[in-house]
């Protein structure tokens, strides 16, 4: 009789610690410049506004490869955060390892499968299962241009790559700087990514970077995209080394530079600062016959132990594709919703030229994952490209050497 006694007290115990569990989430990412952080209080607020705790875990480092060395240190001590922003081949790599909670219940409870896009769906699932929450989609082929700084020039934001340097000659002849930039190895791989595009196209794009195929990597064509990364080399300024993405977008502000090629969070600086689309800088796709480069942003959900981490991990998920919050969010981020069907009346014109160009992309085969913000590829293989572009952007190798080192090295990273 005691026995039934105690057992069902423990159970009522049970009962009540879960009732009363708070639902608690310690969220690992990297958004702390002035656009990015403003995005990420829009989560934490919904979160505190629905009973939530949020412990907020910023590793700051644009592109976020500091905060995966930190995300790698948590898991192998066996102490992983609840909620990490992880994006691309990342989510499948930590899934294959066993380490993310299955989130199908929220996924079915509020029809994930019906408002994601399938780009979206393939990045998030693993064995056809939800492990992590999309958050929004940044398309990266951005040029950011300051229009007072191009008129000083009587120059137009340009549409191919020869008008890119023919502006950027001009520019530099009148001393101002062409092209900010931080001289990251992330911010070298975005701005080389939009050229292998530009000049190779959507199809030489995925040969490249999704079938890492050494007849593209070492390639006439990749010649030609490292010949044009030397030109961009010599339209920056002596300073560029190791700046931070979000000062270079201040320096395209503040009229010190013509240009940024940069993904949308930039847009999310120039709008943080108080900037008008259209009058106080424009956007414009980098120079391709019509490419879409989609980043895309991720909640990820480690295994954890406890009620009160597993409630938070459920309703951080079941907020994040929220209308409202979709809305919120990617106003703030400068990135578009990852929701389908969503209102733009309140997205600005480079957000809508965004939505728009996925949709055509998507149709027609020119839409292609980022390798720089691990769409496409993560660890040892995007390691490499990123090393070799850095090398070759900061030294006098040659393209035909870059290319063939581009090739060796991927291949020795497989
Ligand atoms: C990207 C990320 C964006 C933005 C950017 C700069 O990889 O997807 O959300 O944060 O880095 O940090």
């Amino acid at each position: 009789m005691k026995s039934v006694l105690l057992s069902s007290a423990a159970a009522l115990f049970a009962l009540a610690s879960t009732a009363n569990a708070q639902p608690t989430a310690e969220v690992l990412h990297y958004w702390t410049s002035g656009g990015e952080a403003k995005a990420v209080q829009a989560l934490k607020k919904d979160f505190e506004a629905k009973g939530g705790k949020w412990i907020d875990a910023p590793v700051a480092g644009g592109g976020g490869d500091a905060q995966a060395a930190v995300l790698r240190a948590r898991v192998l001590s066996g102490d992983p955060p609840a909620a990490v922003q992880i994006k691309g081949v990342n989510i499948r790599d930590w899934a294959e390892a066993g380490a993310l909670a299955d989130l199908s219940a929220v996924a079915n409870k509020y029809h994930w499968d019906d408002i994601l896009p399938k780009q979206l769906q393939d990045i998030v699932k693993y064995e056809g299962h939800y492990v992590a929450v999309p958050v929004n989609v940044h398309r990266v082929d951005w040029i950011w241009a300051n229009p007072k700084v191009l008129a000083k020039v009587d120059a137009k934001v340009p549409t191919t790559w020869e008008e890119f340097n023919q502006v950027a000659e001009k520019l530099k002849a009148a001393g101002i700087i062409p092209l900010a930039h931080g001289g990251q190895p992330w911010q070298d791989g975005t701005v080389f990514e939009t050229v292998v595009l530009g000049i190779g196209g959507p199809d030489f794009y995925k040969k490249a970077f999704v079938d890492l195929d050494p007849e593209a990597l070492n390639s006439d064509t990749m010649v030609k995209v490292f010949d044009e990364m030397r030109k961009i080399r010599g339209y920056v300024d002596p300073d560029f080394p190791g700046r931070d993405w979000n000062l270079a977008t201040a320096m395209v502000m503040r009229g010190e530079a013509a240009m940024q090629i940069m993904g949308d969070w930039a847009k999310g600086e120039f709008l943080a600062a108080g900037k008008v689309p259209g009058k106080d800088f424009i956007c414009a796709s980098t120079p391709s016959d019509k490419g879409y480069i989609l980043n895309s942003d991720s909640f990820a959900m480690f295994k954890v132990k406890g009620d009160d981490l597993v409630q938070g991990q459920q309703l951080l998920a079941s907020l994040i594709l929220g209308e409202k919050f979709q809305e919120t969010f990617n106003l703030l981020k400068g990135s578009v919703p990852a929701r389908m069907g969503m209102d733009q009346s309140k997205f600005d014109s480079c957000a809508v030229k965004s939505m728009n160009d996925m949709k055509e992309t998507a149709k027609n085969g020119s839409l292609v994952g980022s390798m720089a913000h691990e769409i496409v590829q993560s660890g040892a293989v995007r390691g490499a490209i990123l090393d070799v572009v850095t090398e070759h952007f900061n030294s006098d190798m040659s393209s035909k050497e870059a290319a063939k080192k581009l090739a060796e090295n991927v291949a020795l990273a497989q």
